[in-house]
């Protein structure tokens, strides 16, 4: 068996890497651990590096058509990884998550229209409705223990008084790694088909589970999440390659799908490059075993990330994601407003990691923390920050 070394630390500097190239216009300084933005500090599957190689060796770059092949590849991952059964007709591409949702929201709804959100969440999800001059509303979830619920009670009165016509779903939760149970995913589909709210189930965290722990497509769970969803995913976190830009939509609705699809044709949002598509088959094809033994190591750098706290700083306490490479760190026993906190993991320890009101008020008191990363880097930022707190 190959064993792949992700203890390997690799110089991004010279790659057009975002986690890089925005330190000084996001933090206003360039030389800090950057752990923050969704990309993994890994060397993709070689398979895919050589795919893509290959490709390149012929000097002619032009127009494209995805093959069967790479359709197939991505309706025999879905069932193969999560039993989710996808027929060619309802599946599409488009050119990233983020987009796809931006896509859906233009055409499904009107400007004025009320979207539901769960902050703490993912932030384009309020930034693509609010830009889209549509209308965020806000159905915090819970926060119970050392994790969170969804509130149906709340849920149930936006969709009774502000009669929204669309809601974001993030399965698995971004931040905090929480794979929604089956039970809560048709609970929320029945009550969504009762008001007529498409839901867009944003799951491009889904191939990234963690001990032993299932992915649930939301449309997999019940006839109404089927009747009412937008599904969309990618290999690009999975796989390391958002740089490629790929990623694919599933509607399994008709009356949904038909005119959207056409829609989409009609504007070629749809078409891939070839980089997209062959990156994709290769890592759908050939990187179960990588994959594998990437989620154990993330795995292991999160045992790390909470031994570490848990011995030298107890203040801080790390939610142990279900799913994905993001850790999201309570913060609130060190009593700090915001803008201390962020000053503190900033400017004190050197570290980069994404402020966790970014993902909503909610997130005050919390940071996010990247663990895909080399553990030296990893224990290295562990380290920084545990001097910069013992200083304060
Ligand atoms: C929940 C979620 N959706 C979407 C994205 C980004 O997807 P894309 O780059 O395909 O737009 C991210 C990246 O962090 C994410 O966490």
């Amino acid at each position: 068996m190959v064993k792949y070394d992700f203890d390997c630390v690799i110089d991004r500097h010279g790659s057009g890497a975002t986690k890089l190239e925005n330190l000084e216009c996001v933090f206003g300084n360039k030389d800090l651990l950057p752990m923050w933005i969704a990309d993994m500090d890994f060397a993709v599957c070689p398979e895919i590096a050589e795919a893509l190689k290959s490709r390149m060796e012929h000097p002619i770059y032009g127009y494209s058509t995805p093959s069967d092949g790479y359709w197939q590849s991505i309706i025999d991952w879905l069932d193969c990884r999560h039993g989710f059964k996808v027929s060619r007709k309802e599946l599409t591409y488009i050119p990233g998550v983020v987009k796809g949702i931006g896509l859906a929201i233009n055409f499904f709804t009107r400007p004025g229209d009320g979207i539901v959100i769960q902050p703490p969440v993912y932030h384009p999800f309020r930034m693509v409705t609010q830009g889209n001059f549509r209308t965020v509303i806000n159905n915090p979830l819970l926060r119970t223990g050392n994790g969170y619920e969804m509130d149906f009670a709340n849920l149930e009165q936006i969709f009774n008084e502000q009669h929204p016509r669309m809601m974001i779903l993030c399965n698995p939760h971004n931040p905090g790694g929480i794979q929604w149970d089956a039970e809560t995913l048709r609970r929320l589909a029945s009550l969504c088909r009762k008001h007529n709210v498409i839901v867009i189930s944003d799951e491009i965290h889904g191939d990234l589970m963690l001990y032993g722990k299932k992915h649930i497509p939301f449309a997999s769970v019940s006839e109404d999440a089927e009747a009412i969803s937008i599904s969309l995913g990618a290999p690009s976190k999975t796989f390391n390659i958002p740089g490629l830009v790929s990623s694919w939509m599933v509607v399994k609705n008709p009356e949904l799908r038909t005119p959207y699809y056409h829609w989409l044709e009609t504007n070629g949002f749809n078409e891939p490059t070839f980089v997209a598509t062959i990156g994709t088959e290769a890592a759908y094809r050939h990187g179960n075993g990588w994959l594998n033994q990437l989620l154990h190591y993330i795995e292991q750098n999160i045992g790390t990330v909470e031994d570490y706290f848990a011995n030298e700083l107890p203040e801080l306490k790390p939610m142990r994601p279900e799913a994905s490479f993001l850790v999201w760190l309570d913060c609130r026993a060190l009593g700090l407003p915001q803008e201390r906190l962020v000053d503190l993991f900033v400017n004190k320890a050197g570290l980069a990691l994404n402020d966790g009101t970014m993902f909503g008020k909610e997130g005050e008191g919390y940071m996010r923390l990247n663990v895909a990363t080399p553990r030296p880097v990893l224990t290295e930022a562990l380290r920084k920050l545990t001097a910069a707190i013992k200083s304060i």
